[in-house]
């Protein structure tokens, strides 16, 4: 007998009623591998594969022993890796009861790893989660994937998917079928919503920022108050950066310096507007899109019921580049036939369409809005696109502040993200433009032609939705433990929060040892971060400031000079002195560097050999006195 449909966790269960076979678990912090998961799951249709996506997080992860007695079946995992090769929030318990799990023999997987190879430990969970299955008895169906996000990863995912479907029809005996492309995953309901009942931006809960009630985290955020927000930038700067205060006074949120604070932001108006222009839709009209899978884990893509104008603002991305399946999903609704056959071409997972994409999508950075614009007779549904879009997602920023001398409020040191794409369009960054725009409102409004940005009841122009996300970027334990800090740019940011500590525990007469900061910027008159503040700390003892600005001479300085110069210090201060060295911004290239010439000088002072050099210091790392902070 059939089971019937459940609510409950099991996976199994859910499998069974709906006669599925497959199942992709994903472990994904911003959504790239859940994205990847759904893709999976669709594809499975065109082999006449049942499939589901299912959040580890939402599962009893001990099910994966029943799983094995489904005849055909597949578990696939799509995991990211975070921090120092750690798993994503939602596959942390997975992670630590895979590594208890004794037997799974049998077990039929397959494991899609995303990472960055800027990252030291570059696709770790995946690779981790690969190799354990098939040490406890699991039997690889298709080849480790690897998603490199500092190339591009969505190639990679169509080249891996490939290999995998080839495996999965081998293994199975299958042949495609159908193509899955016209298959819709939500049916759309429209009407018979009372306005109590209908979502207007909360990320969780319904009403729950008209009624915020602890513990506040990533599924129940709280709306914070922003205390102060002002130009950290010169006049003189045509860029901008500011420095935001946000009042966690009543959330009973506690921090540390070191930590993160994740912030869901809100797209712009005009552009939501412009996507209601461009398709002719009343974004006022409140609509639920509704799984057509009874036993799916996710029933809708984003809170529902809600309007579309919630939809675009709140919770779906308008403003990166959609990926080829979206465009190969509304290529149909392209009227003109040029038109349609480009989008077809670019979906089409060709070299030809490969290329036509990076260069008319990627290199042209071509939002969801400029390919409307850009392709008229491109009118998909409003409730299809609400589908296809991913979800908007949290931005975070390292606190820049000290909860020994700002107990109640967080810091954020934020540089505003503002470019010209190749074809002559500003675009803004999300997060950070919200920011300028609070500030623009406050301290220039004039500015601001039209009220551009979202204020309605439930998230106030002057709140922000925000928790907190705990790092292990830490001071060492003992306050006498000398630190050396390199950060560039808004780099400065978690060791604004350092330095304040500091300085706390040396006014509260602790024995404080020597707190050191390498920091770069342009040219003092445009860019230098909290210079004054910076003085102050210098003035009192408590830090040594080194600043590289890089276009005040006719040669560029970056900290990587500075930090040579200072080899036989640094060396002296790490070896004999048990500093820890803490490194925060750019990931690409400047965290690289900053490694190599940590190395080079191991090996120059410390008269040791390549090898020995690189083994002294990763064993800084594993030791916690080599720490990252780093994004890209
Ligand atoms: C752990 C962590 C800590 C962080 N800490 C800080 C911090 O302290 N301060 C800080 O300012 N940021 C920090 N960031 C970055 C921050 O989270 C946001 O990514 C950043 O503020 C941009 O967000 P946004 O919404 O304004 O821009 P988005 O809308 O996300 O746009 C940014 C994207 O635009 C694209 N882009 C940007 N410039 C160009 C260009 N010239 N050409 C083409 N494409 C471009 C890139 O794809 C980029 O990812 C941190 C990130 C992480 C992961
Ligand atoms: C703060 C941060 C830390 C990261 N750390 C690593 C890492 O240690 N190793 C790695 O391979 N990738 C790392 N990445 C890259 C992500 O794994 C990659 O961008 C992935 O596509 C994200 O998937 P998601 O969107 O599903 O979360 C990191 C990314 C960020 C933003």
């Amino acid at each position: 007998t059939k089971p019937v449909a459940t609510t409950n966790r099991s996976i199994v269960d859910r499998m069974l009623h709906g006669n599925k076979t497959m199942v992709i678990f994903y472990g994904s912090q911003t959504g790239t591998a859940e994205d990847f998961a759904q893709r999976l799951s669709k594809q499975a249709k065109r082999y006449g594969i049942a499939a589901m996506v299912a959040d580890p997080e939402e599962t009893e992860m001990e099910e994966l022993q029943r799983l094995i007695a489904i005849e055909n079946h597949l578990a696939v995992f799509a995991v990211a890796t975070y921090g120092e090769g750690d798993p994503t929030d939602n596959f942390q318990e997975f992670y630590e009861w895979l590594k208890d799990a004794n037997d799974l023999t049998g077990l039929h997987y397959a494991v899609f790893a995303l990472g960055n190879k800027t990252y030291e430990h570059y696709n770790a969970v995946g690779k981790y989660v690969d190799k354990r299955l098939i040490e406890i008895g699991g039997v690889c169906v298709a080849e480790l994937g690897m998603g490199d996000d500092d190339g591009n990863i969505e190639d990679d995912f169509i080249a891996w998917s490939t290999i995998f479907w080839n495996s999965v029809c081998q293994a199975y005996q299958l042949v495609r079928n159908t193509d899955e492309s016209t298959m819709r995953q939500y049916k759309l309901v429209t009407g018979n919503s009372s306005s109590g009942t209908i979502f207007t931006g909360e990320v969780g809960r319904l009403k729950s920022y008209e009624k915020q009630k602890p513990p506040f985290d990533l599924r129940n955020p709280f709306l914070a108050p922003v205390l102060e927000n002002r130009e950290l930038f010169k006049p003189d700067c045509l860029r901008s950066c500011l420095h935001l205060e946000l009042d966690l006074a009543k959330s009973r949120l506690r921090y540390e310096a070191g930590d993160h604070v994740a912030i869901f932001p809100s797209n712009d108006s005009t552009l939501v507007n412009r996507i209601g222009e461009l398709l002719e839709v009343d974004l006022d009209e409140v609509i639920s899109l509704v799984n057509v899978d009874e036993d799916a884990q996710k029933k809708n893509p984003f809170p529902c019921p809600c309007s579309y104008r919630t939809a675009l603002t709140y919770y779906l991305d308008i403003t990166s580049i959609p990926n080829t399946q979206v465009l190969k999903d509304i290529a149909q609704y392209a009227t003109d036939d040029s038109e349609r056959a480009l989008l077809t071409l670019m979906g089409s997972y060709s070299e030809e369409g490969k290329i036509k994409y990076k260069e008319w999508a990627l290199d042209s950075c071509r939002s969801i809005v400029a390919i409307l614009e850009d392709l008229p007779s491109l009118k998909p549904p409003l409730d299809y696109l609400c589908e296809l879009l991913p979800r908007l997602q949290a931005r975070y920023y390292s606190i820049s502040s000290s909860p020994k001398i700002h107990e109640t409020s967080v810091h954020i040191t934020a540089v505003v993200v503002q470019y010209l794409t190749p074809t002559q369009r500003i675009v803004k960054g999300v997060a950070t433009n919200q920011f300028r725009h609070m500030y623009l409102k406050e301290h220039d409004p004039k500015s601001i032609s039209s009220d551009n940005n979202n204020n309605d009841a439930t998230s106030p122009s002057y709140f922000l939705p925000v928790y907190i996300r705990k790092s292990t970027f830490r001071l060492p334990y003992k306050f006498q433990t000398p630190i050396i800090m390199i950060g560039p740019g808004t780099g400065l940011a978690p060791f604004r929060g350092f330095i304040q500590e500091r300085h706390f525990q040396k006014t509260q007469g602790k024995p404080v040892g020597e707190t050191i900061l390498y920091y770069g910027c342009r040219k003092r008159n445009e860019d230098f971060l909290y210079e004054e503040e910076l003085k102050y700390f210098e003035n009192e003892k408590t830090l040594e400031l080194h600043v590289a600005f890089s276009r005040e001479q006719d040669h560029k300085v970056y900290v990587t000079h500075l930090l040579r110069a200072d080899g036989e210090k640094i060396w002296k201060l790490i070896k004999n002195d048990n500093a820890h060295l803490y490194v925060c911004g750019d990931a690409k290239h400047m965290s690289r560097d900053v490694h190599t010439i940590i190395v080079d000088i191991a090996q120059q002072f410390g008269n040791l050999t390549a090898e020995e050099a690189a083994a002294f210091v990763k064993d800084l790392v594993v030791k916690g006195r080599y720490s990252q902070d780093v994004w890209s």
